[in-house]
């Protein structure tokens, strides 16, 4: 509801997810009620939290098909797992690394600060003639010198998707880490644990838990040394970090409460089903891009084609600058959206829209209905014919 008691529409949930399920919310309810520091005491409530944190790892394990639950790493978000992944893997100077033209920037400022500090080399490989990452162009760009291959598998900014496994099949034995901020309970992944290297997860997004949690999964094999050490409740009489999985890369108290509501979100996407999710939200934009393509003076920049995209579809409005739509949007119907750059700098520079400071993104979510994109299809005309 929004201060004057009308519905508010929530079309950001590539920022977001809005609502939590109710699970979610009772999770952390219950878990803050708790007296409870997990792994770190022998009481009951002690143990009960270790138990939620456990339920966490093994929800998320089961969403991206991975077998050995311990090797998935809790952080505070997806950008400090990209970082563990990027600043911990022994990169130097040398080092050749491939990436999309699609990176946000908790992969594209890491990846310039180890350029600039350590002298590792970062190729960004181009997009084909609809705006989509094609294998063949990470096959031809790929060196003997290549040690890594980042990938976003879908722009926050287009909805693009990556065919991420065809690109690691392209590059072959070069390690690939996945961002799957805007694909994480979005689509099926149960397949990553078969053929992914490093996969990195954030919790408030699809996953439909809070902000606070994320992580990343390592296959058997990789290591990634940690940003930080300190205290994991075993081998304490050491003052080496242990080097177990997760314990290693764990240090300090872990968020349990964040936690204990990412199992309930990551265990709503099991019982929902995760193309379910997909099949609504894909449901959402087919409807919504339909509806866009009637709008006089709209442009969406993104593939048309749902098969290649996920829901976040974003817009410019001839007359109108992103972030006056975007206002016009949340003052005539609560609609809420988010204008500006989205963090990613680099996909609005291949747009060619980093100088007109960006676009309007409307995502959706499984809680969003029909009759909410039709409002805003309704509402983007009468704004379109407003400045005509
Ligand atoms: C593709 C992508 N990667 C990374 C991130 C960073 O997510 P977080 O802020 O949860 O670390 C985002 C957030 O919008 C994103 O869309």
């Amino acid at each position: 509801m929004t201060d004057k008691g009308g519905p508010l529409i929530y079309l950001d949930n590539a920022a977001t997810s809005f609502p939590k399920p109710p699970e979610v919310v009772e999770a952390i309810r219950a878990a803050l009620l708790a007296p409870a520091s997990p792994g770190r005491s022998g009481h009951a409530a002690s143990l009960a939290a270790a138990r939620a944190i456990h339920q966490a790892r093994k929800n998320v394990a089961r969403l991206f098909g991975v077998e050995d639950n311990s090797r998935l790493v809790f952080t505070a978000n997806i950008t400090w797992a990209l970082n563990l992944a990027l600043e911990g893997l022994g990169l130097k100077a040398g080092d050749h690394i491939l990436s999309s033209s699609l990176e946000h920037n908790s992969v594209a400022r890491p990846l310039a600060r180890l350029a600039a500090e350590r002298g590792v080399i970062w190729e960004r490989v181009p997009l084909d003639g609809e705006g989509l990452s094609d294998p063949a162009e990470f096959r031809k760009l790929r060196r003997s010198t290549t040690k890594l291959v980042v990938l976003n598998q879908a722009s926050n900014v287009t909805g693009a998707l990556a065919p991420a496994r065809e690109i690691k099949e392209a590059v072959g034995e070069v390690p690939l880490l996945l961002d799957t901020a805007q694909t994480a309970g979005a689509m099926d992944l149960s397949d990553l644990g078969q053929w992914a290297d490093l996969v990195a997860f954030t919790g408030h997004k699809g996953l439909l838990g809070p902000t606070g949690t994320g992580g990343l999964w390592l296959k058997p094999g990789l290591r990634t040394r940690p940003l930080a050490t300190g205290g994991t409740g075993s081998a304490s009489e050491s003052l080496i970090q242990p080097d177990f999985l997760p314990d290693a890369l764990e240090p300090g108290t872990a968020n349990t409460h964040g936690l204990a509501g990412l199992a309930a979100g990551a265990g709503f996407i099991l019982e929902t089903g995760a193309d379910q999710i997909r099949q609504h939200e894909l449901g959402l934009a087919t409807a919504f891009l339909d509806g866009l393509s009637q709008i006089p003076g709209l442009t969406v920049w993104g593939p048309q084609n749902p098969a290649r995209r996920v829901a976040t579809i974003s817009v410019s409005l001839a007359g109108w600058s992103c972030s006056d739509l975007s206002s016009a949007l949340e003052q005539e119907a609560a609609i809420l959206t988010r204008a500006g750059l989205h963090c990613a700098p680099l996909v609005h520079q291949t747009l060619g829209t980093l100088a007109a400071g960006g676009l309007t993104r409307f995502s959706f979510g499984f809680f969003n209905t029909l009759e909410e994109i039709k409002t805003a299809l309704t509402t983007l005309d009468k704004l379109a014919r407003r400045k005509d």
